[in-house]
């Protein structure tokens, strides 16, 4: 009681001296003195790391229960005891001093010669910036957020700005309780076209890449849309970027950490954490010039090396890229003629360009222009359009003169990338996509010689022969030798299967025939671990082949995953699995294949969509619901999709809808409802808020994913498109749902015979249902099939959807619509009526 009354009369005594969020010149600030912002999110002062004595001035946040510095002053000079003072120097900067009667400051503002006015104030704002200015004429002449350190907060400027010869650079610390300056630093560079840049001293680390009208094209999974209002700016005067958030009271801040880790995260008010959610560099690709020169890195790629060189060139010293060290690079090819009128282009896709720091500009000519000027010159050796991503379409023109640097592509998303090649080179590539990868392969068994080759012929003889006698003699022991003990047990498990046929094995030989030995002709597309390909057995059959890359570390697990889940499960609205293949070190899994395409197919492309009328879309609709319903509680497992999508969704010939793609599933024990992981993966536009933000996930993050589908296939438009006022299509629906015109938003091109107003309304309501911000007000896919399933039922009020701009934070839940019907327990019509809790 004691102690209590002792730190009530600390906090009076703190709140007497300095309740404002400003120090006046004739203030200063004693060690223990703290001045807090406005709404208290921030505050400032002294401070202590871990278990360290040195005393260091900044900024934390005041409504964060964990420490969490976001701006150090004096980073390499602290201070060595508590009795350091701030205040203003006699010419008006704001300084830190080592004792009461230091003179020499430890710390200072140093913009002294610009300072005439005598009464600048220095204020804290809810932002988190430290502000010296005048405060009559409300002028500034000094912000931390002009000087970061190791953390950029949202609404933060970060970048170039000439006028005022300003360049504002990420520092990372030099170890968790030493916040001077570290050795990585994260930069815009303005140098050719603005990119940006991370450096570990002064050594590229990762390069960020260049802006693309909505993303950086090293930022694939970036999303402008739901947390973030991101602003990039650039002309002669500035280069820089902001990312605001949408909801202020979203707490989240990136942070360049002492291992050359950019991570971004968001405190959970909850569970009272902060919780990562995305962080970068990633993989090997990412890696600065990890292909060398002219080289590019696939991580996806089916060789078994990541790297390749670009169409037109090769190895520089083949060998070395025979034992995968590609530092060296490529060049172009002896043979290649260049500039003699008869070239062309070949458009390389999903790809993040190179190193733009020496490319040329041209913001006013169209990409057509841009192709024409490149062939023009002869030292023009790729182009590609500045901003792809941008609301005008693309724009903009760079043309590329020399080497390449750090190119690499992405399984999604990424930017097209025309390069200049000869004639022949074209002809390849034009006639078989993959020929110049054989070419190359060709170039490099010759020139390593015959000795290499008998050598290698000679250990794959004995390497094949040692293998197959094991899968002969011991069937249990078969574990292909890159596979951990984990691994090997899912592959004894398989064997076993396959024993009792839950999962054929297929032979590598009967696949590669069917497949046309993986032929680029029958290449349908890539999936989540790898390419996926179309193929006919023997007795006619149609499949379709997934074959995962063997340098895909994340591919491996998710394969592994989807055996693991599939075979187990059977449903009408599943895609059926015909068994898999794993010989040598391929492994595949084979399906039914499904002639239909995806759903995307249809419901985002204009001429497909008019074959889609309405009970063909309530069709699919109630097959989707089905399939998740089984996954979710009529299966033996309770499974959690986690990425459900259109491209996810399948149609057979009679427009049955299959739910494919389990890589991301999780199965939970019978009891457990929720789950959380640390690496978000799934689709934005698609991922519920608490999932997205939190890495939370539960059976209702797959029905928010659902709710996103209905509403796609009654629109025709993904979730992902900007509308009016900057929201989605969610948001969208949102605001004609409150002024009752909900059914505006209806595909046009939905024949009109089959049209049943009633029933698209009802289908809106229980998307936006579905939609809603707080998981526990979701329907499970029991109500949900229920309410699908009859009609003039009195479905309660969805309140406002998740991930749109302007949602009034005060709507919380009212903890009282949490009692839905189940369709299982017999619910009459009447125990379907609940009451709207929550105000609008
Ligand atoms: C802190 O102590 C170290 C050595 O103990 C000394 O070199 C340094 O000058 C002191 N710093 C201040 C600001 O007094
Ligand atoms: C600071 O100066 C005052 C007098 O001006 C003196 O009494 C005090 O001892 C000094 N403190 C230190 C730490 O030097
Ligand atoms: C960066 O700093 C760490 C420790 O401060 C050191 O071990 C490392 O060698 C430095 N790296 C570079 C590239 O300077
Ligand atoms: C996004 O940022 C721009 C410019 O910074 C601003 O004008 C706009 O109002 C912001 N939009 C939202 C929804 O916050
Ligand atoms: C930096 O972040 C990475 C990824 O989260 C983590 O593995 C590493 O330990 C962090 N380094 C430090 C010094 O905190
Ligand atoms: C980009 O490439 C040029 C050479 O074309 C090189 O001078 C420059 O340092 C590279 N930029 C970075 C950030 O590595
Ligand atoms: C591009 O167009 C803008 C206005 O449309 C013009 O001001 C500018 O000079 C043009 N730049 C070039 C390089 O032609
Ligand atoms: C080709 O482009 C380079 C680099 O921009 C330029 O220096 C050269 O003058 C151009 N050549 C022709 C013939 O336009």
């Amino acid at each position: 009681m004691k102690i209590f009354f002792i730190f009530f009369f600390f906090f009076l005594l703190i709140q007497s001296c300095c309740s404002d969020n400003t120090i006046l010149r004739t203030h200063s600030l004693r060690d223990g003195d703290v001045i807090f912002s406005e709404g208290k999110r921030f505050a400032f002062g002294f401070f202590s790391l871990g278990n360290s004595k040195l005393r260091y001035v900044g900024i934390w946040y005041a409504q964060v229960s964990e420490q969490t510095v976001v701006w150090v002053a004096n980073r390499d000079h602290p201070v060595n005891d508590t009795s350091g003072l701030i205040k203003f120097s006699s010419r008006g900067n704001l300084c830190v001093y080592a004792s009461v009667n230091g003179t020499e400051p430890v710390w200072s503002t140093d913009v002294i010669d610009k300072i005439s006015e005598p009464a600048l104030v220095a204020k804290l704002t809810d932002l988190g910036n430290l502000v010296l200015l005048d405060p009559v004429t409300g002028k500034s002449f000094w912000e931390s957020f002009n000087h970061p350190t190791n953390t950029m907060l949202p609404f933060m400027k970060f970048g170039f700005t000439c006028q005022n010869g300003l360049e504002r650079v990420m520092t990372s610390w030099r170890s968790p309780s030493d916040p001077g300056f570290g050795n990585i630093t994260y930069r815009i560079e303005r140098r050719g076209f603005p990119q940006m840049m991370m450096y570990k001293g002064s050594t590229p680390w990762w390069r960020t890449g260049s802006w693309t009208g909505q993303r950086w094209s090293g930022v694939p999974e970036m999303t402008n849309k739901f947390i973030f209002n991101i602003s990039f700016v650039n002309n002669p005067n500035e280069a820089s970027i902001t990312y605001g958030v949408l909801d202020p009271s979203v707490i989240t801040r990136m942070v360049l950490n002492e291992t050359g880790v950019l991570q971004r995260f968001r405190w959970n008010g909850r569970d009272k954490k902060w919780i990562g959610f995305w962080s970068a560099p990633e993989e090997k690709c990412d890696n600065y010039n990890h292909c060398g020169l002219n080289g590019y890195c696939d991580p996806t790629s089916p060789d078994k090396f990541e790297c390749s060189c670009l169409p037109g060139y090769e190895p520089k010293t083949p060998r070395d890229w025979f034992l995968r060290d590609a530092s060296d690079g490529c060049m172009r090819s002896k043979t290649a003629s260049v500039c003699n009128g008869k070239e062309g282009f070949v458009k390389l896709k999903r790809v993040k360009i190179p190193n733009t720091s020496s490319v040329n500009v041209d913001m006013n000519i169209t990409l057509k222009e841009c192709e024409h000027r490149c062939l023009k010159n002869c030292s023009c050796v790729a182009y590609a359009s500045a901003y792809h991503e941008s609301e005008d379409g693309a724009k903009g023109c760079l043309t590329w003169h020399g080497d390449m640097l750090d190119t690499r592509t992405y399984l999604s998303s990424g930017q097209d990338f025309y390069l200049r090649v000869d004639k022949a080179e074209l002809a390849r590539w034009n006639g078989n996509g993959s020929s110049w990868k054989k070419r190359l392969f060709y170039i490099l068994i010759s020139l390593i010689g015959v000795v290499l080759l008998l050598m290698i012929s000679l250990f794959c003889f004995f390497r094949k022969r040692r293998q197959s006698n094991r899968l002969r003699k011991a069937p249990s022991t078969f574990a292909p030798s890159s596979f951990d003990l984990e691994d090997s047990s899912i592959f004894e498990e398989l064997e076993d299967k396959s024993r009792t046929r839950e999962m054929p094995l297929f032979e590598l030989s009967t696949i590669a025939a069917a497949t046309n030995n993986f032929s680029f002709q029958n290449k349908l597309g890539t999936g989540g671990f790898g390419p996926v390909y179309k193929g006919v057995l023997q007795n006619g059959m149609e499949i379709a082949v997934k074959r995962l890359s063997r340098n895909s570390g994340q591919g491996m697990e998710e394969f592994k995953n989807e055996i693991k889940l599939i075979s187990k499960l059977q449903h009408r609205n599943l895609v059926r699995i015909l068994g898999c293949c794993v010989e040598l070190e391929e492994k595949m899994l084979i399906y039914e294949y499904l002639p239909n395409k995806s759903l995307d197919y249809f419901i985002f492309k204009e001429e497909h969509r008019a074959e889609l009328d309405w009970p063909k879309r309530m069709g699919i609709i109630r097959g989707i619901a089905r399939g998740i319903l089984y996954l979710h509680q009529d299966s033996r497992l309770r499974i959690i999709h986690r990425d459900l999508k259109a491209s996810n969704v399948l149609l057979d010939n009679e427009m049955i809808p299959k739910i494919a793609d389990f890589g991301m599933a999780r199965i939970f024990g019978g009891n457990q409802v929720e789950g959380s992981t640390n690496r978000v993966v799934g689709t934005y536009g698609y991922m519920s808020p608490e999932y997205a933000m939190d890495g939370q996930f539960s059976v209702k993050s797959d029905v928010y994913s659902f709710g996103v589908l209905i509403l796609e296939i009654i629109t025709g438009e993904k979730n992902s498109y900007f509308f009016e006022e900057s929201s989605n299509l969610v948001g969208h629906i949102w605001r004609l749902w409150e002024k009752g015109e909900a059914t505006e938003i209806k595909d046009k091109l939905i024949d009109e015979e089959t049209y049943d107003e009633s029933e698209v309304l009802k289908c809106i309501h229980i998307g936006l249902l579905c939609v809603q911000e707080n998981a526990s007000d979701r329907p499970d896919m029991s109500s949900v099939i229920f309410m699908l399933g009859h009609n003039a039922i009195d479905l309660p009020s969805p309140t406002h959807p998740a991930f749109t701009a302007g949602r009034n934070r005060n709507v919380k839940n009212g903890g009282s619509s949490g009692n839905w019907p189940s369709g299982e327990t017999g619910s009459t019509i009447n125990d379907v009526t609940l009451t709207d809790v929550q105000g609008r």
